[in-house]
């Protein structure tokens, strides 16, 4: 039937569980009806909102298209659609922002309530009624199964050719059933290739043909090769002392262009037949498959841009046998990535001086995307690493801070953190020697005085000498530029 006549499935104030996983396999035409359905019943003097889940963040025709609408009440989790940010930082729409393993388990422990509709994207359905996913798995299999009723958008512009990619893992359970998950390697498929619906839920099928969002990668900049060379660097030296093997362990890589960059970084590197296990196959993945540096990638979606789209879209059965797609309750399972080692590198947004991360606020208090996976990684990894230019927003703010406005990733989580200047490994270390590893090597030259001063000055008046802090100076510096625009004085 018509997107229009579909939409019309959903109804105000209900929950609905929408496919998609950064910019990928998200539901592209239903969402942009829903959004006019919305709009007119808003016209009319009528209520109507949504309580929307997804997998990650999605794209322009759905996020954007419902906040533009004013049409959602409450989201979960991951979110980087810039109109949906805003709302949220303007107060006007609710936002739980969770780690991404633990979405699925968090709605099938019922903590979530119930899930009115499911409209999920998927390649194509075969004839036994199982679905061929599309791009991105992400919570697509709990949705279907949680759901009352069930929409389908059969979007041809995917690969056929995907068929056969993914690994749908139906073994978890709820405890005290819940069993070891069996996967030891990364490469290991424990699943089904197909995801199971009951026929009875389907209240709707839509045919589209439209492009994932694939928005376009920076190519790395000055900065991001720097930050990459120190990673490099420091991964060479730790297969140099025997902590690493020289094919690595399985690699972490998170969003953005940074993370980009250091995968970009790995092609010219000694190190061979590596393998990822990672939450999405971004670009400089996709390179590092053809040179063969890179075995295999798993993950739970893709996040290209369009050249890279195109080139997997023209390639895929050579693509297929080297990259897995899994539910995001696998792709970054605490359980599997302690297991398997991950080597994690994510984005942050500051780190203070004792390396406590945040990820997500700017100023404290002020959402940028979301905690998404790095949560499930940092904490689990083998080595947990995390990267940053040293300044943001043209030098007025320092990434490294004396007191973080807000904590994602406590310092137990952080053991490295790499900006263009340099790398701060703080394994091992009291929280004043991280302090001053990661003011020597990580601040930028403008702030390090700054930090210095202020680190010797908390030592002396510092209520406690564990981690010393000057409270009444520890946030100034995000007050400073909230009222003049610079954290310099
Ligand atoms: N203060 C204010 N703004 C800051 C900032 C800071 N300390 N640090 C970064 N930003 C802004 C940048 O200016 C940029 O803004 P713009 O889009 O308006 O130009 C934006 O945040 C993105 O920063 P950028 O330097 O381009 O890096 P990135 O693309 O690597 O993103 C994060 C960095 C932290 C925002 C991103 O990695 C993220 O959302 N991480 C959390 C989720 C995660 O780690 N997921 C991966 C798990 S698998």
């Amino acid at each position: 039937m018509t997107a229009a006549d579909a939409a019309r499935f959903i109804t105000n104030d209900s929950t609905v569980g929408m496919s998609g996983f950064t910019g990928s396999g998200y539901p592209k035409a239903v969402p942009q009806a829903l959004a006019a359905q919305i709009e007119a019943e808003h016209a009319a003097g009528n209520p109507f909102k949504v309580s929307m889940w997804t997998g990650a963040s999605t794209g322009p025709e759905l996020d954007g298209a419902l906040a533009k609408a004013n049409g959602i009440d409450f989201r979960l989790p991951y979110n980087s659609d810039p109109i949906a940010r805003e709302k949220i930082n303007k107060g006007e729409m609710n936002y739980f922002d969770m780690h991404l393993s633990q979405v699925a388990p968090m709605a099938w422990q019922g903590f979530l309530g119930p899930l009115d509709t499911a409209v999920i994207e998927i390649t194509g359905i075969r004839e036994d009624g199982s679905l061929i996913p599309s791009s991105s798995v992400g919570n697509n299999k709990t949705w279907l199964d949680r759901a009352e009723k069930v929409i389908l958008e059969v979007n041809s512009w995917q690969n056929e050719a995907l068929e056969g990619m993914h690994d749908i893992y139906y073994g978890t359970a709820l405890p005290p059933h819940r069993l070891p998950i069996p996967l030891v390697q990364p490469d290991d498929r424990i699943g089904e290739k197909t995801l199971r619906c009951d026929p009875g839920k389907i209240v709707a099928i839509v045919e589209t043909d439209s492009p994932d969002r694939n928005a376009p990668f920076s190519p790395p900049d000055d900065k991001a090769k720097a930050i990459a060379g120190h990673i490099l660097e420091f991964l060479g030296h730790e297969v140099k002392v025997g902590r690493l093997p020289a094919s690595l362990l399985p690699i972490q890589s998170g969003v953005g262009n940074i993370a980009n960059a250091v995968l970009t970084g790995l092609i010219d590197s000694p190190f061979e037949a590596m393998t990822a296990y990672t939450e999405v196959i971004q670009d400089g993945m996709l390179d590092l498959l053809d040179t063969g540096k890179l075995r295999m990638a798993s993950a739970t979606a893709f996040s290209l841009s369009p050249e890279a789209a195109e080139r997997i879209n023209r390639d895929m059965h050579r693509y297929r046998d080297k990259m897995i797609l899994r539910p995001q309750e696998i792709s970054n399972h605490p359980e599997l990535v302690r297991r398997l080692g991950c080597i994690a590198m994510n984005g942050l947004i500051e780190a203070d001086i004792y390396g406590a991360v945040n990820s997500t606020h700017v100023m404290g208090s002020r959402i940028q995307n979301g905690i998404g996976g790095s949560g499930d990684f940092a904490r689990n990894a083998y080595i947990s690493i995390f990267v940053t230019p040293s300044t943001a927003k043209g030098g007025a703010i320092s990434a490294i801070v004396p007191q973080a406005s807000h904590v994602d990733h406590i310092n137990q989580d952080v053991q490295v953190i790499v900006t263009e200047q340099g790398l701060a490994d703080l394994r091992g270390l009291s929280p004043k020697e991280r302090a001053k590893v990661i003011i020597a090597n990580c601040a930028h030259p403008d702030y390090r005085p700054l930090l210095e001063d202020y680190f010797t000055r908390a030592q002396k008046q510092s209520y406690g000498l564990q981690s010393p802090s000057i409270l009444s100076e520890a946030l100034s510096w995000h007050q400073r530029f909230v009222e003049t625009g610079s954290m310099l004085p």
